[in-house]
């Protein structure tokens, strides 16, 4: 299906798609984000889907998800859990604008998606156009 930076993406024969981790960090993150949305019985954040966590395997670093289509909001490979990052205000700044600039009159459905992960314990920040969709 595809590659990123953490890793690869591979569709299987049950349409579900399994993406395999290069680091440890970013599995753990993935693998505790998941499973935090599915605690929460989460398929969807405003408008956008998410994929439903479907099982993973520790040894190998991989974790299978279901197939989401547009609009979703997937990737949590570098989400925060629990715990909000200790960036500097002049970072968040930073980090703000370009979302602004990336979603346009957009960015409040995303802010709003955001606010919504944040109020269950999951602080994301990798907003950009292949992990959010419309
Ligand atoms: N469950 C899914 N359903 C549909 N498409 C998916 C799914 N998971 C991943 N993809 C597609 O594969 C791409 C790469 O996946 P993902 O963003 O999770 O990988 P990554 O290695 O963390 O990428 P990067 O770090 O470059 O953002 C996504 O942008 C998306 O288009
Ligand atoms: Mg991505």
């Amino acid at each position: 299906m595809g590659f990123g930076q953490d890793g690869y993406l591979w569709a299987t024969e049950q349409t579900t798609a399994v993406k395999v981790f290069a680091r440890q960090g970013n599995y753990d993150r993935e693998l505790g984000c998941y499973q935090r949305l599915s605690e929460h019985n989460i398929t969807a954040i405003g408008n956008f889907r998410v994929p439903r966590f479907v099982g993973c395997n520790d040894e190998l670093m991989i974790v299978e998800m279901s197939i989401v289509s547009p609009p979703f909001l997937l990737d949590f490979g570098k989400a925060y859990l629990d715990q909000r990052p200790d960036y500097s205000p002049e970072t968040i700044e930073y980090w703000e604008a370009e979302v602004k600039e990336l979603f346009g009159d957009r960015i409040g459905e995303v802010k709003a998606a955001l606010r919504a992960l944040a109020a269950i314990g999951i602080y994301y920040y990798d907003a950009k156009l292949g992990n959010i969709k419309f």
